[in-house]
C-alpha cells in the first residue's frame, strides 16, 4: 500500500508501487492537467512538484516519492498564482499542451530564486520544450511574476505528508 499526498489530500494506492506518478495522477485521480509528452523525461510536459522541487512525473515511481505532490490543479489553490496571472496577461499559451509543465517548472524556480536573472530563467526552463515556440512570452511572464516581489511568495500553504487531509 502506497500513501501519497497530492494537492493537500492523502490518497492510498494498492496497485503496483512502480507505477509512474504521471499515470497515477491522470488515471487514478483524474488530474489531467499534467500532460504526457515524451514519457522519457525529455520534454517537461509532465512536470509537477514534489515538495518544492520540479519533478518529471513520467519518470518517478510512486514508491520513490518522498514528499507532498503539487500539480497544476493545486498551484493556485488560494486563487491564481502570480505566474498564472502573468501567463494570462502575456497570453503565453498557443496550443497550450506544454503549459502546465512550464508553469510548474517556473513556479519551482521562483520558490528557489524569487528574483532570477535572465540566465537563471533560461537555465531553469531549458528542459521544458514548447513546439509552438512560446519561449519569449514564457520568459517575459516569469520576469513579470518575479517583479511582483513578495506577491510571488503567495503560494498555497505548503502541504506536508503530516498535515494533509485524508480522502
Ligand atoms: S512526458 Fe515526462 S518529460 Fe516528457
Ligand atoms: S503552447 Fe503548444 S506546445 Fe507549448
Amino acid at each position: 500500500m502506497i500513501e501519497i499526498v497530492v494537492n493537500g489530500i492523502r490518497h492510498r494506492f494498492d496497485g503496483d508501487p512502480a507505477t509512474p506518478l504521471l499515470w497515477f495522477l491522470r488515471d487514478e485521480l483524474g488530474l489531467v492537467g499534467t500532460r504526457f509528452g515524451c514519457g522519457a523525461g525529455l520534454c517537461g510536459c509532465c512536470t509537477v512538484h514534489v515538495g518544492n522541487d520540479a519533478v518529471r512525473s513520467c519518470g518517478i515511481a510512486l514508491s520513490d516519492i518522498n514528499g507532498a505532490v503539487t500539480t497544476i490543479e493545486g498551484l493556485g489553490a488560494n486563487g491564481l498564482h502570480p505566474l498564472q496571472r502573468a501567463w494570462i496577461e502575456h497570453a503565453v499559451p498557443q496550443c497550450g499542451y506544454c503549459q502546465s509543465g512550464q508553469l510548474m517548472q517556473a513556479a519551482a524556480l521562483l520558490t528557489a530564486k524569487p528574483h532570477p536573472s535572465d540566465a537563471e530563467i533560461n537555465e531553469a526552463m531549458t528542459g521544458n520544450l514548447c513546439r509552438c515556440g512560446t519561449y519569449p512570452r514564457i520568459h517575459a511572464a516569469i520576469k513579470q511574476a518575479a517583479s511582483a516581489g513578495s506577491e510571488t511568495s503567495a503560494k498555497p500553504p505548503v502541504t506536508t505528508p503530516e498535515n494533509a487531509r485524508v480522502r
